[in-house]
């Protein structure tokens, strides 16, 4: 049986991973992103070839490589669409990864290549019907029905990170829009809110003290039971808690999982995420979803990405 290649395209690193038939990582990695974007596809086909000297293993073992990559995709074209970080715009993706390493590869948005690795290695555990929501630097969404991967018309379908929650006066969003979800349960969007209300509240709290804020001090001073951190963190789970709740109402998923760097905080999100997605789903819906945070962490996308080698390209 092949190998299959597993990439994570991130903007600051690309996770890179030998994986079994059966989802089990041999081998992972990982590779500076050049954020000009031009050098990428030559930088990943140069790092397989490194690695396999250092194992000591033929080419020939590589069935494929299944790339994510932070923006909307064509599957069939293996364009992305656009990639504001990295100035892509039409990008034949796809096609310059097969030149470059000499091995058929497949491409599809990072978020919905972690829903994959969730289904099928992770806290997806088989389920059919999963929602995967990355929280990161941006805000990811995957959403599976019927073991498939919905991508839409033009390949934007589960771009949940830009669901609207603050109509009006809402923040910037890389998108072009303002008040998506993005702006507030990404890393960058919890640390903007607790700044705001810093500035704006005479409220004590240990977050004054913290020069460079990031999301888990945010988290951390919640935990310790700090009003403020707790407001912030509130507010947060409520929006993501009703966007999650509202995409139910239309997929009815039995398993919602969130990922990404901000679920490492583990249970003081989910169990706020849950509260409120219980509140304002569909009953029927909500009692049949179960939200866990992703089981394979950073992995996920790896995984998810042989998964793509195995369905698209081997077992065609
Ligand atoms: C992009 C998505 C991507 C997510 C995480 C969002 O801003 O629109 O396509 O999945 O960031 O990288
Ligand atoms: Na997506
Ligand atoms: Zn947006």
């Amino acid at each position: 049986e092949k190998i299959l290649v597993g990439v994570d395209l991130g903007g600051t690193t690309i996770k890179m991973a030998f994986i079994n038939y059966y989802g089990e990582i041999i081998e992972k990695w990982e590779i500076p992103t050049d954020k000009s974007g031009k050098a990428i596809t030559t930088d990943i086909a140069k790092a397989i070839d490194t690695k396999l000297e250092e194992i000591g293993m033929d080419k020939s073992r590589l069935g494929g490589v299944g790339m994510g990559a932070p923006g909307p995709v064509n599957l069939e074209s293996g364009l992305i669409y656009e990639t504001p970080n990295l100035g892509w715009v039409n990008y034949p993706l796809r096609d310059h990864l097969e030149l470059e390493t000499g091995l058929p590869a497949v491409i599809d948005n990072d978020a919905n290549i972690a829903a994959l690795g969730e289904m099928w290695k992770g806290a997806g555990d088989g389920a059919k019907d999963l929602i995967c929501v990355t929280l990161g630097t941006g805000v990811g969404g995957g959403l599976i029905s019927n073991g498939e991967v919905i991508h839409g018309v033009n390949g934007a379908g589960g771009e949940i990170g830009h669901v609207t929650v603050v109509p009006e006066g809402g923040a910037q969003c890389g998108c072009g829009k303002t008040g998506c979800i993005e702006t507030i349960a990404s890393a960058t969007g919890i640390v903007r809110i607790a700044k705001e209300k810093l500035q704006s509240s005479d409220q004590d709290s240990i977050l004054k003290t913290i020069a460079d804020l990031t999301s888990k001090d945010v988290f951390e001073a919640a935990e310790k039971g700090d009003s403020l951190a707790v407001e912030v963190i509130d507010y947060v789970t409520f929006q993501l808690g009703l966007v999650l709740a509202n995409l139910s109402n239309g997929l009815n998923p039995e398993k919602i999982v969130i990922g990404g760097g901000v679920s490492k905080a583990g249970d003081l999100l989910i169990s706020r995420v849950e509260q409120y997605f219980k509140r304002f789903a569909f009953p029927r819906v909500a009692k049949a979803a179960s939200i866990s945070v992703a089981t394979l962490g950073n992995d996920a996308g790896v995984i998810g990405g042989a998964w793509l080698v195995k369905t698209k390209l081997l077992n065609k």
